[in-house]
Protein backbone atom coordinates (compact mmCIF):
# COMPACT_ATOMS: atom_id res chain seq x y z
CA UNK A 1 0.00 0.00 0.00
CA UNK A 2 1.85 3.26 -1.16
CA UNK A 3 1.85 5.77 1.50
CA UNK A 4 0.96 9.54 2.00
CA UNK A 5 2.91 12.24 3.69
CA UNK A 6 0.85 15.98 3.59
CA UNK A 7 2.64 18.59 5.63
CA UNK A 8 0.56 21.74 6.20
CA UNK A 9 1.51 25.63 6.86
CA UNK A 10 -1.16 28.03 6.84
CA UNK A 11 -4.71 28.66 7.87
CA UNK A 12 -7.90 26.31 8.61
CA UNK A 13 -8.55 26.54 4.99
CA UNK A 14 -5.49 24.65 4.29
CA UNK A 15 -5.67 22.63 7.00
CA UNK A 16 -9.48 21.65 5.73
CA UNK A 17 -7.56 21.20 2.00
CA UNK A 18 -4.83 18.79 3.38
CA UNK A 19 -7.93 16.40 4.83
CA UNK A 20 -9.52 16.52 1.11
CA UNK A 21 -6.16 15.57 -0.27
CA UNK A 22 -5.66 12.71 1.68
CA UNK A 23 -9.34 11.75 1.73
CA UNK A 24 -9.07 11.67 -1.94
CA UNK A 25 -5.56 9.80 -2.04
CA UNK A 26 -7.08 7.05 0.45
CA UNK A 27 -9.64 6.23 -2.65
CA UNK A 28 -6.13 5.52 -4.64
CA UNK A 29 -4.80 3.19 -2.04
CA UNK A 30 -2.50 5.71 -0.50
CA UNK A 31 -2.39 5.60 3.75
CA UNK A 32 -1.51 8.11 6.04
CA UNK A 33 2.33 8.19 7.53
CA UNK A 34 4.39 10.75 9.64
CA UNK A 35 7.23 9.99 8.56
CA UNK A 36 9.85 11.49 5.22
CA UNK A 37 11.40 8.29 4.95
CA UNK A 38 8.31 5.60 4.75
CA UNK A 39 6.66 8.14 1.95
CA UNK A 40 6.00 6.98 -1.23
CA UNK A 41 4.42 10.78 -2.05
CA UNK A 42 5.05 14.15 -0.01
CA UNK A 43 2.62 16.79 -0.31
CA UNK A 44 3.65 20.48 0.70
CA UNK A 45 0.14 22.18 1.25
CA UNK A 46 1.62 25.78 1.68
CA UNK A 47 0.49 29.53 1.91
CA UNK A 48 1.34 32.59 0.78
CA UNK A 49 -0.34 35.63 2.81
CA UNK A 50 3.00 36.83 4.28
CA UNK A 51 6.63 36.16 2.51
CA UNK A 52 7.47 34.05 5.99
CA UNK A 53 4.85 31.64 5.42
CA UNK A 54 6.38 31.15 1.69
CA UNK A 55 9.63 30.65 3.48
CA UNK A 56 8.96 28.07 5.73
CA UNK A 57 7.23 26.42 3.04
CA UNK A 58 10.51 26.72 0.67
CA UNK A 59 12.97 25.61 3.19
CA UNK A 60 10.82 22.43 3.69
CA UNK A 61 11.06 21.64 0.29
CA UNK A 62 14.70 22.13 -0.32
CA UNK A 63 15.19 19.54 2.31
CA UNK A 64 12.77 17.31 0.69
CA UNK A 65 15.09 17.59 -2.52
CA UNK A 66 17.89 16.68 -1.29
CA UNK A 67 16.61 13.75 0.50
CA UNK A 68 15.06 12.78 -3.15
CA UNK A 69 18.71 11.99 -4.31
CA UNK A 70 19.29 9.45 -2.25
CA UNK A 71 15.39 8.22 -2.48
CA UNK A 72 14.49 8.84 -6.19
CA UNK A 73 11.24 6.66 -5.99
CA UNK A 74 9.73 9.32 -3.74
CA UNK A 75 6.97 11.95 -5.37
CA UNK A 76 7.09 15.74 -4.40
CA UNK A 77 4.13 17.82 -4.27
CA UNK A 78 3.05 21.01 -3.76
CA UNK A 79 -0.31 22.53 -3.00
CA UNK A 80 -2.62 25.39 -2.21
CA UNK A 81 -1.79 28.82 -2.52
CA UNK A 82 1.44 28.78 -2.55
CA UNK A 83 0.57 26.48 -5.84
CA UNK A 84 -2.03 28.49 -7.47
CA UNK A 85 0.21 32.12 -7.32
CA UNK A 86 3.54 30.38 -8.34
CA UNK A 87 2.55 27.52 -10.94
CA UNK A 88 4.88 26.00 -13.09
CA UNK A 89 7.56 28.55 -11.74
CA UNK A 90 7.64 26.15 -9.25
CA UNK A 91 8.56 23.29 -11.04
CA UNK A 92 11.47 25.22 -13.16
CA UNK A 93 12.53 26.45 -9.14
CA UNK A 94 12.71 22.93 -7.81
CA UNK A 95 13.65 20.26 -10.73
CA UNK A 96 12.77 17.66 -8.23
CA UNK A 97 9.21 18.69 -7.95
CA UNK A 98 6.37 16.16 -9.40
CA UNK A 99 3.61 17.95 -8.88
CA UNK A 100 2.10 21.38 -8.39
CA UNK A 101 -1.75 21.70 -7.78
CA UNK A 102 -3.66 24.62 -6.95
CA UNK A 103 -6.51 25.54 -4.81
CA UNK A 104 -10.29 24.70 -4.85
CA UNK A 105 -11.49 22.31 -7.70
CA UNK A 106 -8.00 21.66 -8.78
CA UNK A 107 -7.63 20.05 -5.79
CA UNK A 108 -9.65 16.94 -7.06
CA UNK A 109 -7.11 16.44 -9.66
CA UNK A 110 -4.19 15.01 -8.25
CA UNK A 111 -5.03 11.69 -8.56
CA UNK A 112 -5.66 11.80 -12.46
CA UNK A 113 -2.14 13.77 -12.15
CA UNK A 114 -0.68 11.16 -10.49
CA UNK A 115 -1.35 8.95 -13.15
CA UNK A 116 0.51 10.43 -15.65
CA UNK A 117 4.25 8.73 -16.35
CA UNK A 118 6.13 8.75 -13.05
CA UNK A 119 8.91 11.70 -13.35
CA UNK A 120 6.83 13.94 -15.16
CA UNK A 121 6.52 17.23 -13.72
CA UNK A 122 2.57 18.56 -14.26
CA UNK A 123 1.04 21.96 -12.62
CA UNK A 124 -2.73 22.51 -12.37
CA UNK A 125 -3.05 25.99 -11.36
CA UNK A 126 -5.60 28.29 -13.52
CA UNK A 127 -7.74 30.52 -11.53
CA UNK A 128 -10.11 28.47 -9.59
CA UNK A 129 -13.69 29.13 -10.14
CA UNK A 130 -15.23 25.72 -8.65
CA UNK A 131 -15.28 24.09 -5.53
CA UNK A 132 -13.81 20.78 -4.26
CA UNK A 133 -16.59 18.16 -5.04
CA UNK A 134 -18.82 17.57 -2.27
CA UNK A 135 -19.13 13.76 -3.21
CA UNK A 136 -15.33 12.98 -2.28
CA UNK A 137 -14.90 12.33 1.41
CA UNK A 138 -12.44 14.19 3.72
CA UNK A 139 -10.32 12.35 5.67
CA UNK A 140 -10.67 13.87 9.39
CA UNK A 141 -8.17 13.33 11.93
CA UNK A 142 -10.96 14.27 14.74
CA UNK A 143 -13.39 11.93 16.00
CA UNK A 144 -15.63 14.59 17.71
CA UNK A 145 -14.81 18.25 15.70
CA UNK A 146 -14.92 18.81 12.02
CA UNK A 147 -14.04 21.94 9.38
CA UNK A 148 -16.61 22.12 7.19
CA UNK A 149 -15.87 24.66 4.06
CA UNK A 150 -19.04 26.50 2.96
CA UNK A 151 -17.79 29.00 0.64
CA UNK A 152 -14.35 29.84 -0.79
CA UNK A 153 -12.74 32.88 -2.72
CA UNK A 154 -12.79 36.71 -1.92
CA UNK A 155 -14.13 39.79 -4.11
CA UNK A 156 -12.73 41.96 -1.63
CA UNK A 157 -9.19 42.86 -3.01
CA UNK A 158 -8.11 44.56 0.63
CA UNK A 159 -5.02 46.47 -0.57
CA UNK A 160 -2.43 43.85 1.27
CA UNK A 161 -3.92 40.18 0.57
CA UNK A 162 -3.06 37.74 -2.10
CA UNK A 163 -6.03 35.59 -1.35
CA UNK A 164 -8.52 37.28 -4.41
CA UNK A 165 -5.22 35.78 -6.53
CA UNK A 166 -5.50 32.62 -4.83
CA UNK A 167 -8.53 31.46 -3.87
CA UNK A 168 -10.31 32.94 -6.78
CA UNK A 169 -13.65 35.08 -6.53
CA UNK A 170 -16.08 34.27 -3.78
CA UNK A 171 -18.44 31.12 -3.93
CA UNK A 172 -20.83 29.34 -1.71
CA UNK A 173 -21.75 25.93 -1.68
CA UNK A 174 -25.32 25.14 -1.97
CA UNK A 175 -27.27 25.10 1.45
CA UNK A 176 -28.48 21.60 1.20
CA UNK A 177 -24.74 20.21 0.27
CA UNK A 178 -23.67 22.06 3.53
CA UNK A 179 -26.27 20.97 5.95
CA UNK A 180 -26.15 17.46 4.51
CA UNK A 181 -22.73 17.40 5.43
CA UNK A 182 -23.18 18.32 8.79
CA UNK A 183 -26.39 15.85 9.64
CA UNK A 184 -23.58 12.90 8.26
CA UNK A 185 -21.40 14.34 10.98
CA UNK A 186 -24.04 14.34 13.58
CA UNK A 187 -25.04 11.20 12.93
CA UNK A 188 -21.35 9.68 13.31
CA UNK A 189 -21.22 11.60 16.62
CA UNK A 190 -19.74 14.50 16.03
CA UNK A 191 -20.14 17.72 18.88
CA UNK A 192 -18.55 20.50 17.42
CA UNK A 193 -18.06 21.89 13.77
CA UNK A 194 -16.19 25.30 12.52
CA UNK A 195 -17.95 26.27 9.46
CA UNK A 196 -15.11 27.78 7.06
CA UNK A 197 -14.63 30.29 4.39
CA UNK A 198 -12.75 33.49 3.35
CA UNK A 199 -15.04 35.77 3.94
CA UNK A 200 -17.63 33.63 6.18
CA UNK A 201 -20.24 35.86 6.47
CA UNK A 202 -20.70 36.69 3.23
CA UNK A 203 -21.80 33.13 2.72
CA UNK A 204 -24.77 32.44 -0.41
CA UNK A 205 -24.31 36.75 -1.93
CA UNK A 206 -24.24 34.86 -4.87
CA UNK A 207 -26.36 31.74 -4.78
CA UNK A 208 -30.01 31.57 -6.35
CA UNK A 209 -31.57 32.10 -4.84
CA UNK A 210 -29.72 33.87 -2.61
CA UNK A 211 -29.52 32.52 1.24
CA UNK A 212 -27.81 34.49 4.18
CA UNK A 213 -25.50 33.83 6.38
CA UNK A 214 -28.19 33.39 9.18
CA UNK A 215 -30.45 31.67 7.67
CA UNK A 216 -27.73 28.88 6.72
CA UNK A 217 -27.21 28.95 10.57
CA UNK A 218 -30.79 28.82 11.46
CA UNK A 219 -31.14 25.76 9.07
CA UNK A 220 -27.85 24.19 10.98
CA UNK A 221 -29.47 24.97 14.07
CA UNK A 222 -32.89 23.63 13.19
CA UNK A 223 -31.08 20.06 12.48
CA UNK A 224 -28.34 19.76 15.33
CA UNK A 225 -29.57 21.37 18.09
CA UNK A 226 -28.25 20.99 21.36
CA UNK A 227 -26.23 17.86 20.00
CA UNK A 228 -23.38 20.23 18.60
CA UNK A 229 -21.38 23.21 18.79
CA UNK A 230 -21.22 25.43 15.72
CA UNK A 231 -18.75 27.56 15.29
CA UNK A 232 -17.79 30.09 12.16
CA UNK A 233 -14.27 31.58 10.77
CA UNK A 234 -13.07 34.29 9.70
CA UNK A 235 -15.97 37.15 9.68
CA UNK A 236 -15.70 40.31 7.60
CA UNK A 237 -16.93 43.15 9.79
CA UNK A 238 -19.04 44.57 6.27
CA UNK A 239 -21.65 41.23 6.10
CA UNK A 240 -22.23 41.72 10.09
CA UNK A 241 -26.11 42.55 10.14
CA UNK A 242 -28.42 42.30 12.77
CA UNK A 243 -30.03 39.23 11.22
CA UNK A 244 -26.73 37.73 12.30
CA UNK A 245 -26.46 39.01 15.55
CA UNK A 246 -30.26 38.00 16.52
CA UNK A 247 -29.06 34.47 15.16
CA UNK A 248 -26.17 33.95 17.47
CA UNK A 249 -28.55 35.31 20.10
CA UNK A 250 -31.23 32.86 19.72
CA UNK A 251 -29.79 29.98 18.32
CA UNK A 252 -28.85 27.05 20.91
CA UNK A 253 -26.01 25.67 18.62
CA UNK A 254 -24.47 28.74 17.51
CA UNK A 255 -20.82 29.39 19.88
CA UNK A 256 -20.69 33.24 21.66
CA UNK A 257 -17.64 33.37 19.27
CA UNK A 258 -16.74 35.32 16.72
CA UNK A 259 -13.52 36.44 14.60
CA UNK A 260 -13.50 39.65 13.57
CA UNK A 261 -10.47 41.00 11.72
CA UNK A 262 -10.00 44.90 12.35
CA UNK A 263 -6.26 45.06 10.95
CA UNK A 264 -6.11 48.64 11.58
CA UNK A 265 -7.99 51.38 14.37
CA UNK A 266 -6.90 54.21 12.05
CA UNK A 267 -9.81 55.04 9.51
CA UNK A 268 -7.43 56.80 7.67
CA UNK A 269 -5.30 53.47 7.18
CA UNK A 270 -7.92 51.18 6.36
CA UNK A 271 -9.16 53.23 3.89
CA UNK A 272 -5.73 53.27 2.41
CA UNK A 273 -6.20 49.22 3.05
CA UNK A 274 -9.66 49.41 0.66
CA UNK A 275 -10.96 47.55 3.92
CA UNK A 276 -14.40 49.70 3.09
CA UNK A 277 -15.04 50.48 6.60
CA UNK A 278 -14.08 53.16 9.09
CA UNK A 279 -12.99 52.44 12.85
CA UNK A 280 -16.65 53.91 13.53
CA UNK A 281 -18.16 51.39 11.49
CA UNK A 282 -16.22 48.83 13.04
CA UNK A 283 -17.12 49.82 16.31
CA UNK A 284 -20.92 49.94 15.53
CA UNK A 285 -20.42 46.10 14.35
CA UNK A 286 -19.15 45.17 17.78
CA UNK A 287 -22.05 47.04 19.71
CA UNK A 288 -24.51 45.44 17.84
CA UNK A 289 -22.88 42.32 18.37
CA UNK A 290 -22.51 42.79 22.13
CA UNK A 291 -25.56 43.97 22.93
CA UNK A 292 -26.91 41.24 21.08
CA UNK A 293 -25.37 37.90 22.59
CA UNK A 294 -24.60 37.45 26.02
CA UNK A 295 -21.04 36.92 26.65
CA UNK A 296 -19.72 36.88 23.20
CA UNK A 297 -15.67 36.65 22.73
CA UNK A 298 -14.38 38.71 19.64
CA UNK A 299 -10.60 37.96 18.52
CA UNK A 300 -9.46 40.28 15.82
CA UNK A 301 -6.57 40.38 13.34
CA UNK A 302 -4.09 43.56 13.44
CA UNK A 303 -1.55 44.08 10.75
CA UNK A 304 0.96 46.59 11.74
CA UNK A 305 3.52 49.09 9.56
CA UNK A 306 1.03 49.35 6.66
CA UNK A 307 2.57 51.53 4.59
CA UNK A 308 2.01 55.02 5.41
CA UNK A 309 1.14 54.09 8.88
CA UNK A 310 1.91 57.00 11.07
CA UNK A 311 2.52 57.20 14.73
CA UNK A 312 -1.23 58.72 15.60
CA UNK A 313 -2.53 55.77 12.81
CA UNK A 314 -0.92 53.06 14.83
CA UNK A 315 -1.62 54.85 18.05
CA UNK A 316 -5.59 54.56 16.67
CA UNK A 317 -5.11 50.91 16.95
CA UNK A 318 -4.09 50.54 20.17
CA UNK A 319 -7.10 53.04 21.59
CA UNK A 320 -9.53 50.72 19.72
CA UNK A 321 -7.85 47.18 21.16
CA UNK A 322 -8.57 48.92 24.43
CA UNK A 323 -12.20 50.17 23.41
CA UNK A 324 -13.27 46.53 22.22
CA UNK A 325 -11.24 45.00 24.78
CA UNK A 326 -10.83 42.10 22.36
CA UNK A 327 -10.39 38.96 24.38
CA UNK A 328 -7.29 37.46 21.41
CA UNK A 329 -5.80 38.69 18.78
CA UNK A 330 -3.16 37.76 16.23
CA UNK A 331 -0.90 40.51 14.79
CA UNK A 332 1.19 41.04 12.06
CA UNK A 333 4.35 42.99 10.27
CA UNK A 334 2.82 43.94 7.28
CA UNK A 335 4.52 41.88 4.45
CA UNK A 336 4.50 43.65 0.59
CA UNK A 337 3.19 40.38 -1.97
CA UNK A 338 3.90 40.80 -5.51
CA UNK A 339 0.73 41.67 -7.20
CA UNK A 340 -0.93 43.60 -4.33
CA UNK A 341 -1.30 47.33 -4.90
CA UNK A 342 0.15 47.59 -1.62
CA UNK A 343 3.34 46.01 -2.02
CA UNK A 344 3.96 49.05 -4.60
CA UNK A 345 2.72 51.78 -1.77
CA UNK A 346 6.00 54.15 -2.10
CA UNK A 347 5.94 54.80 1.75
CA UNK A 348 6.48 51.72 3.08
CA UNK A 349 7.26 51.73 6.72
CA UNK A 350 10.70 50.60 8.69
CA UNK A 351 10.99 46.88 9.36
CA UNK A 352 12.72 48.26 12.75
CA UNK A 353 9.19 49.96 13.09
CA UNK A 354 6.87 46.96 12.80
CA UNK A 355 9.08 45.10 15.08
CA UNK A 356 8.86 47.99 17.96
CA UNK A 357 4.89 48.42 16.88
CA UNK A 358 4.19 44.62 16.59
CA UNK A 359 5.51 44.59 20.35
CA UNK A 360 3.67 47.13 21.87
CA UNK A 361 0.38 45.30 20.41
CA UNK A 362 1.53 42.15 21.50
CA UNK A 363 2.00 43.26 25.08
CA UNK A 364 -1.44 45.33 25.14
CA UNK A 365 -3.50 42.33 23.95
CA UNK A 366 -1.76 40.00 26.46
CA UNK A 367 -2.56 43.03 29.56
CA UNK A 368 -6.69 42.82 27.93
CA UNK A 369 -6.33 38.98 27.47
CA UNK A 370 -5.20 38.54 30.86
CA UNK A 371 -8.05 40.85 32.46
CA UNK A 372 -10.99 39.15 30.30
CA UNK A 373 -9.58 35.82 31.06
CA UNK A 374 -9.31 36.95 34.99
CA UNK A 375 -12.92 37.82 34.72
CA UNK A 376 -13.89 34.31 34.36
CA UNK A 377 -12.26 33.36 37.66
CA UNK A 378 -14.98 31.98 39.82
CA UNK A 379 -17.41 30.69 36.90
CA UNK A 380 -18.83 27.14 35.69
CA UNK A 381 -17.62 26.69 31.77
CA UNK A 382 -18.77 23.78 29.36
CA UNK A 383 -15.73 22.58 27.49
CA UNK A 384 -15.32 20.08 24.77
CA UNK A 385 -12.43 17.91 25.79
CA UNK A 386 -9.80 17.84 23.08
CA UNK A 387 -6.09 15.71 23.95
CA UNK A 388 -4.88 17.84 21.16
CA UNK A 389 -5.18 20.77 23.73
CA UNK A 390 -3.49 19.27 27.23
CA UNK A 391 0.51 20.06 27.91
CA UNK A 392 2.05 16.72 27.57
CA UNK A 393 2.71 14.94 30.65
CA UNK A 394 0.95 17.84 32.57
CA UNK A 395 -1.75 14.95 33.90
CA UNK A 396 -4.40 17.85 33.18
CA UNK A 397 -7.13 17.38 31.01
CA UNK A 398 -7.95 19.99 28.27
CA UNK A 399 -10.54 21.37 26.41
CA UNK A 400 -12.23 24.69 24.79
CA UNK A 401 -15.18 26.68 26.08
CA UNK A 402 -18.06 27.60 24.38
CA UNK A 403 -16.00 31.38 23.81
CA UNK A 404 -13.11 29.41 22.46
CA UNK A 405 -11.12 29.53 25.57
CA UNK A 406 -8.50 27.09 26.23
CA UNK A 407 -9.10 25.36 30.05
CA UNK A 408 -6.77 23.37 31.78
CA UNK A 409 -8.14 21.17 34.73
CA UNK A 410 -7.34 18.77 37.29
CA UNK A 411 -9.70 16.31 38.29
CA UNK A 412 -10.79 12.91 37.02
CA UNK A 413 -9.86 11.47 33.58
CA UNK A 414 -12.13 12.49 31.30
CA UNK A 415 -12.82 11.09 27.74
CA UNK A 416 -11.78 13.08 24.68
CA UNK A 417 -14.93 14.69 22.91
CA UNK A 418 -17.00 14.88 25.75
CA UNK A 419 -18.08 17.84 27.37
CA UNK A 420 -16.99 18.95 31.11
CA UNK A 421 -17.78 21.52 33.44
CA UNK A 422 -14.45 22.83 35.14
CA UNK A 423 -14.88 25.73 37.55
CA UNK A 424 -12.12 28.47 36.76
CA UNK A 425 -9.47 29.14 39.68
CA UNK A 426 -6.43 30.82 37.75
CA UNK A 427 -6.28 32.86 34.43
CA UNK A 428 -3.01 33.62 32.02
CA UNK A 429 -3.32 35.50 28.91
CA UNK A 430 -3.46 32.76 26.98
CA UNK A 431 -5.34 29.24 28.50
CA UNK A 432 -7.41 29.03 32.01
CA UNK A 433 -7.41 26.56 34.31
CA UNK A 434 -10.03 25.08 36.47
CA UNK A 435 -11.21 22.24 38.65
CA UNK A 436 -13.16 19.36 37.19
CA UNK A 437 -17.08 19.82 38.23
CA UNK A 438 -18.65 17.82 36.82
CA UNK A 439 -18.75 15.94 33.08
CA UNK A 440 -21.03 14.03 31.00
N1 LIG B 1 0.93 41.20 5.49
C1 LIG B 1 0.65 40.97 6.79
N2 LIG B 1 -0.48 40.38 7.21
C2 LIG B 1 -1.37 40.00 6.27
N3 LIG B 1 -2.56 39.41 6.37
C3 LIG B 1 -3.07 39.23 5.14
N4 LIG B 1 -2.21 39.71 4.22
C4 LIG B 1 -1.14 40.21 4.90
C5 LIG B 1 0.06 40.84 4.52
N5 LIG B 1 0.34 41.09 3.24
C6 LIG B 1 -3.19 39.08 7.65
C7 LIG B 1 -4.52 39.80 7.85
C8 LIG B 1 -5.52 38.70 7.66
C9 LIG B 1 -4.77 37.50 8.18
C10 LIG B 1 -5.30 36.17 7.78
O1 LIG B 1 -3.46 37.69 7.69
O2 LIG B 1 -4.55 40.29 9.17
O3 LIG B 1 -6.73 38.91 8.37
FE1 LIG C 1 -7.90 38.99 2.09
FE2 LIG C 1 -9.84 38.84 3.95
FE3 LIG C 1 -9.47 41.12 2.52
FE4 LIG C 1 -10.47 38.91 1.34
S1 LIG C 1 -11.43 40.14 3.00
S2 LIG C 1 -8.89 40.28 0.51
S3 LIG C 1 -9.33 37.28 2.41
S4 LIG C 1 -8.05 40.18 4.02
Amino acid sequence: MPKLKVITFGCQANELDSARIAGLLAHEGYSLTEDDGEADLIILNGCSIREKAEQKLYSRLGALQVMKLRQPGVRLGVAGCLAQREGDALLRRFPHLDLVVGNGEHLAEISQLLRREHGRPVAATAEPVGLFPSNLDVHRDSRFRAWVGIMEGCDNFCAFCVVPLTRGRERSRPPDEVVREIVALRDRGYREITLLGQTVNSYGAKLEPRVSFAALLRRIDAEVGTAMRVRFTTSHPKDVTPDLAEAMRTLPSVCPHIHLPVQSGSTRTLARMERTYTREAYLDRVRLLTTFVPGLAITTDIIVGFPGESDEDFLETLSLMREVRFDGSFAFKFSPRAGTPASDFTDQVPESEKVTRLAKVLALQDEISLERNRALIGHQVEVLVDRELSKRDSGLAAGRTRQNKIVHFGGDAVEEGTLATPKITEATPHHLKGVLIASS
